[in-house]
């Protein structure tokens, strides 16, 4: 009989054996929501491309509504519907509401920066308050009117000027010079045309900071390696220089309103904050600093500006594609405002054709297509899978908008689905979140909707619009540019045709 010897390998097969039987219980216990495979070090980095909302929107019709992918060593889970957006923004907004670590923060000596993406923590809890308080509460919206209205008035001048000489505008371009001057007198007082030299290096300094945030620092998401990347890469230089700028701009900014007397319902964002931190050092709580202000400051500009833009260009696009929407449009504001020369706030809630073709707009074209991540700070369940703390979290509400379940012909631009639809656009119905929704929903919605409609209701009021020479509406281009929020590719331009 042949003796039967154990060969030395086989207990350490069992033993490893054993470990990954032990890992798969453990990996299915995790119940993880399902995704796309993930490569070794990078994760699904390489499946995202330039637009990553069309990526994950193509991933949730074969995956389903929640998804999981990693971008290198950060879990991400992606939501695609109004029920699992609610489940995340309403019934786990506290257990989602912090910021992941966004361009590498923290490897910056500007703790502004640090607490401009603010994650979850008495910073943000003050700071939100003092946001929703007494930055754009409706009294203060309402206390910039006249700046709306001033700066409406002289885009509305400029056009003019362009049909009398019938030559085309480029309205991206317009558009966000009229965005970015009434941030900049919301924010700093003053006209943007006074400061014109200071605000011109402003607002590229701005175009600048907006850039870098649709760019992925490797430092987020590989922490021991990443940070020589971003340096091969230029992007550490890139932001270390963008932080300092906008530190030096700030600060020059804030000292200039020191001191300054203004009368009560005149003061621009500077002097509030500043009101709010004197009173502080006077009943001795001072939760506001320098850097709170700066960051504060830098949110506005950065949320502020080309959000609206954006919207106003791709409505008026979409008007160019659907010329019976854009009739009807036209036909009701001239209705409405007779011949009073011009269109008032005051008009904006007797247009409910255009109040739709806005939500129509934001329904395809959502500034922010996946709204500005969140991070998991305590785990739960969504539709069974469970997700654990410091997983990012998008809610990708642009497949939101195009899920045939909830919208009949997705693509069609059809403002009259809202007519008799309760859908609202301010964070109370997931299945249209433009804002975003819960606690770190936008906290600009007034004041960014009213400029936004009083802009549109006023260029269609005034002027009818033509398309170059030689261009049908089958010629708009509708290409995407990447970013963190999403222009139309090619810049919109259009000649307009003076009516009164
Ligand atoms: C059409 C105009 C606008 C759109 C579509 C828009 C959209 C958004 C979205 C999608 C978010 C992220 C919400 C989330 O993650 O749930 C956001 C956040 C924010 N927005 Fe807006 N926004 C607009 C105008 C403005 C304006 C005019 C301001 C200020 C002047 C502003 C200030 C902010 C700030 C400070 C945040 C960060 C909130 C936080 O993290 O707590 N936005 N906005």
């Amino acid at each position: 009989m042949v003796p039967f010897t154990v060969p030395a390998w086989l207990p350490l097969l069992l033993l490893l054996s054993f470990l990954v039987a032990v890992k798969k219980v453990m990996e299915s216990k995790k119940r993880h929501p399902p995704g796309p495979p993930a490569l070794p070090l990078i994760g699904n980095m390489h499946q995202l491309g330039k637009l990553a909302h069309q990526s994950l929107y193509q991933m949730s019709k074969k995956y389903g509504p929640v998804i999981r992918l990693k971008l290198g060593s950060v879990p991400l889970v992606v939501v695609s519907s109004p029920e699992t957006a609610r489940e995340i923004l309403k019934v786990h907004d506290t257990d989602t509401c912090s910021r992941p670590k966004l361009l590498g923060t923290g490897n910056y000596s500007y703790n502004y920066l640090d607490i401009a993406f603010a994650p979850f923590g008495e910073y943000w809890r003050e700071m939100r308050k003092i946001s929703v308080l007494e930055l754009f509460s409706n009294k203060r919206v309402q206390s910039f009117r006249f700046i709306r209205e001033e700066e409406v008035d002289s885009l509305v001048e400029s056009v003019s000027q362009s049909a009398a000489s019938k030559s085309p505008v480029d309205l991206s371009e317009k558009l966000l010079f009229l965005t970015a001057n009434v941030i900049w007198r919301v924010a700093f007082g003053g006209s943007f045309e006074e400061n014109k030299c200071e605000s011109g290096v402003f607002q590229e300094k701005v175009n600048e900071a907006t850039s870098l945030m649709g760019c992925f620092a490797a430092s987020d998401f590989f922490p021991c390696v990443g940070w020589i990347v971003d340096r091969i890469t230029g992007l550490h230089g890139r932001l270390k220089k963008s932080a300092k700028e906008m530190d030096i701009f700030l600060q020059k900014t804030i000292d200039k309103h020191e001191g300054k007397k203004v009368e009560e319902g005149k003061e621009d964002i500077v002097d509030v904050l500043l009101k709010i931190e004197k009173q502080q050092k006077e009943q001795g709580s001072v939760t506001l600093t320098r850097s709170h202000i700066k960051a504060i400051l830098m949110d506005v500009f950065i949320a502020g500006i080309d959000t609206a833009e954006i919207t106003m260009v791709w409505a008026l696009t979409e008007l160019m594609r659907n010329p019976r929407v854009m009739k009807k449009v036209q036909a009701e504001i001239r209705e409405v405002v007779g011949n009073k020369g011009k269109v008032s706030e005051d008009d904006l809630e007797k247009l409910a054709y255009l109040n739709m073709a806005v939500k129509e707009t934001w329904r395809l074209h959502p500034p922010g297509p996946l709204l500005i991540p969140r991070e998991v700070i305590s785990p739960f369940k969504i539709n069974g899978y469970n997700i654990y703390p410091k997983t990012r979290v998008q809610v990708n509400a642009w497949a939101i908008g195009r899920d045939p379940k909830v919208w009949k012909d997705p693509e069609e631009f059809l403002p009259e689905r809202f007519a008799g639809s309760s859908i609202d656009f301010k964070g109370q119905h997931f299945e249209l979140l433009p804002f975003g929704g819960g606690r770190r929903g936008c906290p600009g919605i007034n004041m960014g909707n009213t400029l936004l409609q009083l802009a549109l209701a006023n260029l269609l009021y005034r002027f009818d619009w033509k398309l170059p020479d030689g261009m049908s509406k089958e010629d708009i281009d509708m290409e995407e540019a990447p970013g963190l929020t999403v222009h139309k590719k090619t810049h919109l331009e259009l000649i307009p045709v003076s009516c009164i």
